[in-house]
C-alpha cells in the first residue's frame, strides 16, 4: 500500500511550507506501515486558513441555498461511488474493523442524503403582526466562518455532522482533524472539494497538532476570522474551547467524552442485554464518545448477567480489523499509553473478567482465538471490571478503550443516581420490559441520549447528538436541531402602513364581556 504524503489546503492551494515539521500516521494494526507522512502547520497557518475562509464566505452565502444542497448532494452521491475505498482506508489508518468503517461512512451519505432537501427548505417564517398593515418575518442567515476541530476515532463521520450542514448553510470551513487519522481526512476533503464543485476558500483543511491548533484559533478569534467553533475530544479541551470562545462571545458545539451507562433490570431480556453491552463496551475497542462505560445490574440479575457476559466476551473475536472481529486495534499509540494508565486503575477489590490476560496481547499474553498477528500491532485485551463503586476512578473517569464496568442497584432510584454520579451525559440505554421503569429512567438520566434496549452507542444521524455536563455545553449536531448551531434568527419587521406604528402601545384591543354568566 501506498504511503501519502497530506498538507493542508487553504484557498484550494497546498500548503507549499511545513513549518511545524512532518509526522506519520501509522497503521495500528501493522505499526511498521506508514499511511501517510503529514506535513504539519502552525498557528499562522491556521489563521491563515481562516483569512482564506473569511474571504470566501459572502460568496458562498450568496449561492443559492438550493445550489449548496445540490452541492451536497454530488457529494453524497460520490462518496456513495467511493465508500469501500474510504472505508478501507479508514481502516488502515485507525484499525476500525471494515464493516464499522462501512457504517462509519454510509453516516456521511445518510448526513448529506438529509441536508440535500434542506437547501429547498431552510424555512424562515411569516409571522402576523399586531398591528394592521404590517408583517413580520424571520429569516436563517450563516453564522460565518466555521472552525471545526475532530477527533480521529470518526474521522469521517462526525466531520462530516458539522460540515455538511454548515456548507448548506451558507458558512464557509476551516477544518483540523486528528493527526493520527491524516489520510482519511485528506480523503474526505479531497471528495468534498471535487464532488461539490466548492469554490476555492469554502473549505479548508489544517494538518497541525493540539497546541498549534488553539494558538492559531486564539489568533483567529482575535483577529475576528471565526464566527463559530465545532469541537468533538475531551472534557478537558473542550472547557478551553468553551473559555476561549466564551471571551469572544461565541458559543462553541461541543461534543465532549462520556462515561454512559447501561442498566439491566430484573425484567431484562439477559442475552439482549449482554448482546448490547458486549457491542456498546467492545466495539471500536471502546474507542467511542457513546463507548459503554458502566454496566450498573439489578443485585438480583447480577451473577446470571455477569456471567453471560464474561463468556460472550471471552469468546468474542479480537485481531485484524480487516477479518470478521469484534474489535481490532486501539487508534494510536497514544491511545495505548492513556489505556494503559486507566487499567493501573484496577484495584485489588475489583473482579477482573472477559479474556486469557490483561494489557496489552503479545505472544507472551496471548488472546485466546486472537485473529491475525498481535505483536504487529497495538491490540489489548477486552476487560471486564466487576465491583465499581463511586470514589473508584474506574467509574468516575472516562476509560476510553476496551473496559467495561459493572456495578449493582437495588432500586431504580439508586440506578439513576449512579448513572449520573460521574458527571457525564452523553448517551446512556437501560434493558427492561416495563415501560413505568423504562419511562422512569429516561427522566431521571442526565444524558442527552437514551436507548431502551439498545446499545448505548450507535446513534441514528438524523436525531439530536449531544450531550449535557461534562459531555458538552448543551449543544446538539445531526437533524433540524444542529440549524441553530450554523444558522442566526434575523427577525425583520415590515410596516407599509406609511405611519409609525408603535408596538405594545398602539394596539387595537377588543371589549370582552367578562361578566357574562350562562344561565
Ligand atoms: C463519537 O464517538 O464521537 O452513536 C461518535 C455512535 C456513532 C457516533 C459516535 N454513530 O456510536
Amino acid at each position: 500500500m501506498p504511503t501519502r504524503t497530506v498538507t493542508s489546503v487553504i484557498g484550494g492551494r497546498p500548503a507549499a511550507d511545513t513549518p511545524a515539521g512532518r509526522v506519520r500516521s501509522t497503521n495500528p494494526a501493522h505499526l511498521d506501515e506508514v499511511v501517510a507522512e503529514v506535513a504539519l502547520g502552525d498557528a499562522s497557518q491556521f489563521a491563515a486558513a481562516a483569512q482564506a475562509a473569511r474571504a470566501a464566505q459572502q460568496a458562498w452565502a450568496d449561492v443559492p441555498a438550493p445550489v449548496r444542497g445540490r452541492a451536497i448532494a454530488h457529494i453524497g452521491r460520490l462518496i456513495e461511488d467511493n465508500k469501500e475505498a474510504l472505508s478501507a482506508l479508514v481502516t488502515r489508518e485507525i484499525g476500525k474493523p471494515y464493516a464499522e468503517s462501512l457504517g462509519e461512512v454510509q453516516e456521511i451519505i445518510d448526513t448529506c442524503d438529509f441536508f440535500l432537501g434542506e437547501g429547498r427548505r431552510l424555512y424562515g417564517q411569516t409571522v402576523p403582526s399586531e398591528m394592521p398593515d404590517k408583517q413580520l418575518f424571520t429569516f436563517r442567515n450563516p453564522v460565518g466562518t466555521v472552525a471545526v476541530i475532530t477527533a480521529g476515532n470518526f474521522p469521517v463521520a462526525v466531520p462530516s455532522w458539522y460540515i455538511v450542514p454548515a456548507l448548506l448553510c451558507g458558512n464557509t470551513v476551516v477544518w483540523k482533524p486528528a493527526e493520527y487519522s491524516a489520510a482519511a481526512s485528506a480523503a474526505f476533503h479531497e471528495l468534498f472539494c471535487r464532488g461539490g464543485g466548492l469554490p476555492d476558500g469554502v473549505f479548508n483543511v489544517v494538518h497541525a497538532d493540539g497546541p498549534a491548533t488553539f494558538a492559531g484559533l486564539e489568533q483567529a478569534l482575535d483577529a475576528g476570522l471565526i464566527d463559530k467553533v465545532g469541537f468533538t475530544g475531551s472534557s478537558e479541551v473542550g472547557a478551553r474551547i468553551g473559555e476561549v470562545t466564551g471571551r469572544h462571545l461565541q458559543s462553541a458545539c461541543l461534543e465532549l467524552g462520556g462515561k454512559n451507562p447501561m442498566v439491566v433490570t430484573p425484567n431484562a431480556d439477559i442475552d439482549l442485554a449482554v448482546e448490547g453491552a458486549l457491542f456498546a463496551g467492545f466495539g471500536t475497542a471502546g474507542q467511542r464518545c457513546t463507548s459503554l462505560g458502566t454496566v450498573i445490574c439489578h443485585e438480583s440479575i447480577r451473577d446470571e448477567f455477569l456471567s453471560r457476559f464474561a463468556a460472550a466476551t471471552a469468546a468474542a473475536k479480537v485481531g485484524d480489523p480487516f477479518q470478521d472481529v469484534l474489535y481490532g486495534p486501539m487508534l494510536d499509540a497514544k491511545f495505548a499509553e492513556r489505556f494503559e494508565k486507566f487499567l493501573g486503575w484496577v484495584s485489588p477489590r475489583h473482579t477482573v473478567l472477559g479474556s486469557t490476560g490483561t494489557g496489552r496481547i503479545t505472544a507472551a499474553n496471548p488472546r485466546e482465538g486472537f485473529v491475525g498477528d498481535p505483536e504487529a500491532g497495538i491490540f489489548y485485551h477486552p476487560t471486564i471490571v466487576d465491583g465499581v463503586r463511586p470514589g473508584d476512578e474506574i467509574f468516575d473517569q472516562e476509560t476510553f478503550g476496551p473496559l467495561v464496568g459493572v456495578t449493582t442497584y437495588q432500586t431504580m432510584d439508586e440506578a439513576i443516581e449512579l448513572s449520573n454520579a460521574p458527571g457525564y451525559g452523553l448517551s446512556s440505554s437501560i434493558y427492561t420490559n416495563d415501560a413505568k421503569e423504562a419511562f422512569k429512567y429516561r427522566r431521571g438520566v442526565s444524558a442527552g441520549m437514551l436507548s431502551v434496549n439498545n446499545s448505548t452507542s450507535g446513534a441514528e444521524a438524523h436525531l439530536p447528538f449531544g450531550g449535557n455536563g461534562k459531555s458538552g455545553n448543551g449543544s446538539r449536531q445531526s437533524g433540524l436541531w444542529v440549524l441553530d448551531q450554523f444558522t442566526r434568527w434575523q427577525a425583520l419587521n415590515w410596516d407599509y402602513s406609511g405611519k409609525l406604528q408603535k408596538a405594545q402601545m398602539d394596539v387595537v384591543e377588543l371589549t370582552p364581556d367578562s361578566d357574562f354568566r350562562l344561565a
